[in-house]
């Protein structure tokens, strides 16, 4: 939600900014703005729409200097127009800030600052909190060398709510200023430069030296100083972490889009995801980071998977996969539900939150909660140095590199991969036995090959996607593990196609979705559990007396007989606890050709962003 970045140093500060805003677009994308600050004077461009639009406008206009902020918007205050896009300046043209959150009592203190004069151009609590800083530079001591400080600071105590912000005056033309409380920041160290960004790919091209802001801490940076500072003006200590990702894995290269290109890479990032991690000689997964004991985790009793979005698909699949092969009960929640429900839960449990980003809100609120009533809560996420990342107890790290498009795929299957090794270490704590690991292990093993494999099917799913490329409505149809496949698959065709789309366990469609089924709405089977077979037959059985097209994926060994499908697509076979990973992909291929046949956005769908940072 909304990327921030913020640069000081030698060089001109705008072709920085702009490449930066360009690699954190899938943040928010319905307008950007850049303030550039030089002899103490603001010059500022902002634009509805995209970066690229602004970085073109933005070239002719005379944006010199060395100190700047930038921002691109996903609205949530006020509509998408020139005046409700960052930075915000405040109505006597000193400050200038960006923001990424939602700041809860604006109302209140916007009426404040109104009847204390202040006039406001646009709908944007940003402005306010702005406007705010703004009120009480203008209060304090104009001889204090603190004075913009000691202002941001009190204006950090009167707001509620969330921020990421990086901040200028323009008479502090050497001083840049980020805080946060809730939405993410990051300072980058340069070569006799700092940048501030909301996340690292924001930044990766200019250093990987990087210090992460935890709630709560405000960071001064000026004449090559980076000061740590909390708000009760406690100075720190920074941390600088390295961080270790490649610049190659955030460029396009030679694909058309970032999802086609993170659904071919991710034989690599099951790869990643298992290198280090099995020991052999026992037949079990091992991982180095959940800082829990074998012996903690043979008394749990209870697991409670909680997450948003495709990564909540993902603990859907866990759930299968962890009482299949570790008999341990599993619970699945929505992060943003748990948080509310204060569900009572036994000393026992053990609670896994999963965030590709490690920023999503309500994950983090959710992980809070949890820890908050003592539950050993572990993360498994895919961005080092994340808030999750450093909030949770332990965890499980999946290296599967930057994800760009916004529709999740290489980060989900990496999920799913994880969560299988994961049940194979918690099965083989308990019941699993010797050879059960032996033959599970060597099939996780087999998993990048058979990946390989199944994206070859790519021309074949494209010829298909031509044939449905213009559908109004889908269903998409699992069981047991493939009922949350089949829930993945509907939300990536909906979430890039727009095409309405809804996944059900096969068996339930009779009680409702039927009504829906005639000859343009198809319905997806996911047919890859030979024990089931005989019961999704008639299930699609159903479906084809209706008149509705059915197309299947299906095993290479047990394919559907061909008078009951119009199309097929057969994957490789392999270990159930793989077979999830596998059949994910042809929905993913699908979903990408329909939606790019459409002519829609693939890799920025509308109205989405890929790290939700607001509840
Ligand atoms: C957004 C993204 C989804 C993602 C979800 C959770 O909705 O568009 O792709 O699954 O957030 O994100 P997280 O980073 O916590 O996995």
């Amino acid at each position: 939600m909304c990327g921030i970045v913020g640069y000081i140093g030698q060089r001109e500060a705008s072709p920085i900014l702009l490449e930066g805003l360009k690699r954190l677009e899938y943040r928010g994308y319905d307008s950007a703005g850049v303030a550039v600050l030089a002899d103490e004077t603001l010059k500022l461009k902002k634009y509805k729409g995209r970066v690229t639009d602004l970085a073109r406008t933005a070239s002719s206009s005379d944006l010199t200097g060395s100190l700047g902020i930038s921002h691109t918007r996903w609205a949530t205050h006020g509509a998408v127009t020139e005046e409700n896009a960052h930075p915000h300046v405040s109505h006597d043209g000193k400050i200038s800030l960006v923001h990424n959150g939602v700041i809860e009592n604006y109302l209140s203190v916007k009426k404040f600052l109104e009847s204390n004069g202040v006039e406001f151009y646009s709908e944007t609590d940003s402005e306010v909190f702005c406007n705010l800083i703004a009120y009480h530079y203008e209060k304090e001591d104009k001889n204090s060398p603190n004075r913009f400080l000691n202002s941001v600071r009190r204006s950090l105590r009167h707001l509620d709510g969330t921020y990421g912000i990086a901040a200028i005056c323009t008479d502090c033309p050497d001083e840049l200023f980020g805080a946060r409380k809730g939405s993410p920041l990051i300072v980058g160290i340069g070569t006799d430069e700092y940048l501030l960004a909301s996340d690292v790919s924001a930044i990766i091209s200019r250093t990987s030296n990087v210090v992460y802001l935890n709630d709560g801490e405000i960071v001064s940076l000026k004449n090559g100083e980076l000061n740590l500072l909390t708000n009760d003006e406690e100075v720190l200590t920074p941390e600088v972490q390295k961080i270790d990702w490649d610049i190659a894995e955030s460029e396009l290269g030679d694909y058309e889009h970032f999802m086609l290109k993170e659904i071919f890479e991710q034989s690599g990032a099951l790869e990643n995801a298992m290198r280090g991690r099995f020991s052999d000689d026992q037949s079990t997964a091992k991982f180095g980071g959940l800082n829990v004991s074998a012996q903690e985790l043979r008394q749990v009793d209870r697991i409670l998977l909680c997450a948003c979005g495709t990564a909540w698909h993902a603990c859907l699949v866990g759930e299968y996969l962890i009482e299949r092969y570790a008999r341990i009960p599993v619970e699945v929640e929505y992060a943003s539900e748990f948080r509310y429900r204060n569900a009572p839960l036994d000393k026992n449990t053990l609670v896994l939150v999963i965030s590709q980003s490690g920023e999503t809100i309500d994950t983090l609120a959710a992980l809070r909660e949890s820890k908050r009533k003592g539950y050993k809560t572990l993360a498994i996420n895919n961005s080092v140095g994340s808030t999750i990342a450093r909030e949770s107890d332990g965890g499980i790290y999946q290296h599967a590199g930057p994800e760009i498009g916004v529709a999740s795929t290489k980060a989900f299957t990496s999920q799913l991969h994880i969560l299988s090794m994961l049940a194979l270490y918690l099965g083989r704590l308990r019941d699993m036995s010797f050879q059960e690991g032996v033959e599970y292990v060597e099939a996780l093993k087999q998993a990048p090959e058979l990946v390989t494999e199944t994206v070859k099917l790519n021309d074949e799913i494209l010829a298909i996607s031509e044939k449905y490329k213009d559908m109004q409505d889908c269903l998409f149809l699992g069981r047991q593990d493939m009922f949350p496949i089949a829930l993945e698959g509907a939300l990536k065709l909906k979430e890039i196609s727009y095409i309405h789309a809804e996944g059900y366990p096969a068996a339930e469609m009779k009680h409702g979705p039927i009504a829906l089924i005639n000859e343009s709405c198809p319905a997806i089977v996911l047919a890859t559990q030979p024990d089931i077979h005989a019961k999704l037959l008639s299930n699609i059985q159903e479906v084809k007396a209706r008149g509705a097209p059915v197309i299947a994926i299906a095993t290479k060994s047990n394919p559907l007989p061909k008078h009951l499908v119009d199309d097929q697509i057969l994957i490789p076979d392999s270990h159930r606890a793989v077979l999830p990973v596998l059949a994910s992909i042809p929905m993913q291929l699908l979903s990408y050709h329909i939606a790019n046949l459409r002519g829609c956005d693939v890799d920025k769908p509308r109205n989405l962003a890929k790290s939700v940072t607001v509840e």
